[in-house]
């Protein structure tokens, strides 16, 4: 019989979250004040976030205790499968062997509540009483009104408004966990008006919602935001998952050659790689690849260089790899890869040749999820499916060179929700669009010209 499935009870769940920082050569640049250029001080950042979580931010050591009450939480659902892709494996008629880490297994679908019950949890221990943020596939959101239902908070979240058309069943779910939920830019803040004012018709950015989210938090008492993606915290938040499994592999006495994520803001990507970036910072032989579309090329095409998080300018200016805070995506169907940032991690990830970015087209993405969902049974998230696309590329080409490599991705989300883009792939319906060289030169004239 196929051992498919690799499972750890729920006592051998990672009690410690891993943090890359003291791993890598030189650590990422300080978050600067965008009205003085000086490095950000905690006290200025704790009006938007709490304490518990901008120590862990900011934290030098290699290791972070989980608190009992989060792992209690994690438990609903992990620790999660890694799954032995035999059926992909055959359908590919490759000798590589595919595993691949199910993160879809959580209530809301994803990878996202591991992070935001913990950042739920901070929250709540400081008193906070209601919490705001952005959404751009609905993942983040629902998984943040899943994490405040549980700690008993209220939360408040803006979703990219071509998003929130598109998929009408995250605000369901949302409501489900008694979060309230807008589609962005909303008639509720400063930022979101002006927007709609300048272009009533914006298919919106997770840039727009993202100011929305910090004003809402700016202008309520006893209020915060929280960042589903890209901060420190958030990628730490989400190693248990690369954690988990290096333990699987150690039970099956395997390890991978090949590592590889969608990229987003980064936080599914490094969750799974950054435990096995380790083992390459320290001199093993791994390829860890991190994919992105062609409609929002962040990693490759844009420039390492300090911006803003939102398009409002309300955000501190962080290092990264940016395509402008005033991008406005095309309406492609990954609806959580197109933010115009990344993390920092990963841009110095990038910067000390850790890992490598590669772009794929929206139709070749699709035709991976259809193979992946024809042979393993699962339909994935169309961000997902960037990762699949890549997993896809290396077993053919292992095939080709005839190598018996080991790769392993993230499944970071099923694609449930995602139904009537599968419908327009189907029909015929979705074309591939590279976001053009002039308009990122365009929009990166506009960067602020403060710490360069
Ligand atoms: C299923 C899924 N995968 C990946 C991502 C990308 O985000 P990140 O890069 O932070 O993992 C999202 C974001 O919404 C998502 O919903």
């Amino acid at each position: 019989m196929l051992h498919r499935r690799i499972i750890l009870n729920e006592d051998q769940i990672p009690t410690k979250w891993l943090n890359l920082i003291p791993y890598l050569k030189k650590p990422p640049a300080p978050y600067l004040d965008p009205s003085n250029g000086e490095p950000m001080s905690p006290e200025k950042m704790a009006v938007i976030f709490p304490m518990g979580l901008l120590q862990q931010e900011m934290s030098p050591d290699p290791w972070i205790d989980i608190p009992e009450e989060i792992l209690e939480v994690l438990t609903t659902w992990r620790p999660t499968p890694l799954v032995r892709a035999y059926s992909l494996e055959q359908a590919l008629e490759t000798p590589a062997k595919i595993y691949y880490k199910n993160e879809s297994v959580s209530p809301p679908g994803s990878h996202k509540p591991n992070t935001a019950v913990a950042q739920a949890y901070y929250n709540m221990k400081e008193g906070v009483a209601r919490l705001t943020t952005e959404t751009g596939a609905g993942q983040w959101g629902s998984a943040l009104s899943y994490a405040c239902n549980h700690f008993g908070l209220e939360c408040r979240v803006y979703m990219v408004r071509i998003s929130y058309e598109q998929k009408p069943y995250r605000k369901s779910m949302i409501h489900t966990w008694g979060a309230e939920i807008f589609p962005s830019p909303s008639d509720q803040t400063n930022a979101g008006r002006a927007i709609l004012e300048k272009d009533p018709d914006t298919p919106g950015s997770l840039g727009i919602a993202i100011s929305e989210a910090v004003e809402d938090a700016v202008m309520h008492d006893n209020t915060k935001y929280s960042l589903g993606s890209v901060l420190n915290h958030v990628l730490h938040h989400q190693t248990i998952i690369g954690l988990e499994a290096k333990k699987q592999f150690e039970l099956v006495d395997d390890f991978p050659d090949i590592v590889v994520g969608c990229v987003g803001g980064g936080s599914n990507f490094a969750g799974l790689a950054f435990p096995f970036m380790v083992d390459k910072a320290n001199g093993r032989d791994i390829q860890i690849i991190g994919s992105e579309p062609y409609a929002c090329p962040t990693m490759t095409k844009g420039q390492l260089t300090y911006d803003f998080g939102d398009t409002a300018q309300m955000t501190p200016l962080i290092r990264m790899h940016t395509l402008g805070h005033d991008f406005i995506p095309p309406g492609i169907h990954a609806g959580g890869l197109r933010y115009h940032g990344v993390a920092p991690l990963i841009s110095a990830a990038i910067e000390e040749n850790l890992m490598e970015p590669r772009a794929i087209h929206q139709t070749e993405a699709f035709k991976a999820a259809i193979t992946f969902a024809r042979s393993e049974g699962i339909i994935p998230a169309p961000e997902t499916s960037h990762a699949i696309a890549v997993v896809v590329q290396e077993a053919i080409k292992a095939r080709e060179e005839g190598k018996e490599k080991t790769i392993v991705f993230n499944f970071s989300g099923h694609g449930h929700f995602d139904m009537a883009s599968y419908d327009r792939f189907l029909a015929g319906d979705i074309e591939d669009y590279e976001y053009p060289m002039e308009k990122i030169q365009e929009a990166l004239a506009r960067l602020p010209k403060i710490g360069v």
